[in-house]
């Protein structure tokens, strides 16, 4: 029998994280080109129930009931099987891949956690539909993240463009064009549970400055929907800026994304931020088709480890 494979893309949140923690509303886009992958091979010879699990980016490997009962890849396992009600596990080898940076704010957790999901479900034979992996991959991002806001999950598992608002029904859109953007590697692992953490705690400390800054980032949001949908490119650069200057007033950029951020600008750029939790990963910068050489290479330069490109278009 072929290993039964399921794969899941990555993404980037192109506005409004942090603030989306606190019941703002935020837009993520799936990234294609980068994915996570899970295999799952039936083994015949190991006695039922036997699960061997080799998830090498991540230094795993190792028969499942050697991993303590609280790792994440143990709970989802066992959630899958208890939502769909088996009694009998077939002794199997799971292998988990992943081309998507790891710790660098572009969702690879919940990918893998995604693939993992479709794949173990088919395998077990009642392949989940997609509301139930995101109800699953979610309770998995609350182990690695703490008090996450969904939208990773969210926007991996429904593989579309999302304006996403925590605890409320998720709302595709449709950008009125295509829109390029660069993705730059800080190489430093973005550090989310920690600067999550930290605007919790300055936000305790002085709640109606921080709520004034949430609200801010949630005016952003709002025009930057409308910017993107209605394909209006300059504007949706200068936005980018300002969410960035938010953030940054949030504590949650880094000198080294600073950096990053800055020579994408100098180099025409048409607005630049960061991505995802921050203290480290990555950011993106908007482009013109004809600039991205430049901004590349400028990036390149100010230190960037990888610069992938990605592109949001409308859905045919
Ligand atoms: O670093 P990432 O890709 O996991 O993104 C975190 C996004 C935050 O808004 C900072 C946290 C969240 O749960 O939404």
């Amino acid at each position: 029998m072929p290993a039964l494979t399921a794969t899941a893309p990555a993404k980037i949140i192109l506005f409004g994280e942090h603030a989306v923690v606190y019941g703002q509303p935020a837009i993520a886009v799936p990234v294609n080109q980068l994915r996570a992958r899970a295999s799952i091979l039936p083994a015949v010879k190991a006695p039922p129930g036997q699960i061997h699990i080799q998830a090498a980016d991540i230094g795993l490997e190792a028969e499942l009931q050697e991993l303590p009962e609280d790792h994440p890849l143990r709970i989802l396992l066992h959630n899958v099987v208890q939502v769909l009600d088996i009694q009998h596990i077939p002794a199997c080898r799971i292998r988990m891949t992943t081309t998507i940076p790891i710790a660098a704010g572009m969702g690879s957790g919940a990918a893998a956690s995604v693939a993992l999901i479709r794949a173990w479900s088919s395998f077990l034979g009642e392949p989940l539909g997609d509301d139930r992996v995101n109800e699953l991959a979610y309770e998995i991002e609350k182990i690695y993240h703490g008090t996450p806001s969904g939208i990773d999950n969210t926007v991996i598992t429904y593989n579309r463009p999302v304006y996403y608002i925590r605890d409320y029904p998720i709302q595709v859109f449709q950008p009125g064009r295509t829109f390029h953007l660069l993705i730059a590697d800080s190489g430093l692992p973005a550090r989310t549970a920690i600067t999550v953490g930290n605007v919790r705690q300055a936000w305790l400390a002085q709640p109606q400055l921080y709520e004034q800054r949430f609200r801010a980032i949630g005016d952003v949001v709002r025009s930057a929907k409308e910017a993107l949908e209605t394909g209006r490119l300059t504007e949706v650069g200068d936005l980018m800026d300002r969410n960035q200057e938010l953030l940054s007033s949030l504590n949650v950029s880094s000198p080294d994304l600073d950096r990053l951020i800055q020579s994408a600008r100098q180099a025409g750029a048409l607005g630049a931020k960061l991505t995802g939790g921050g203290g480290g990963g990555n950011m993106i910068a908007l482009v013109e088709p004809d600039c991205r050489p430049a901004v590349r290479s400028a990036l390149l330069a100010a230190g960037a480890v990888q610069v992938i490109e990605a592109q949001i278009s409308p859905s045919p």
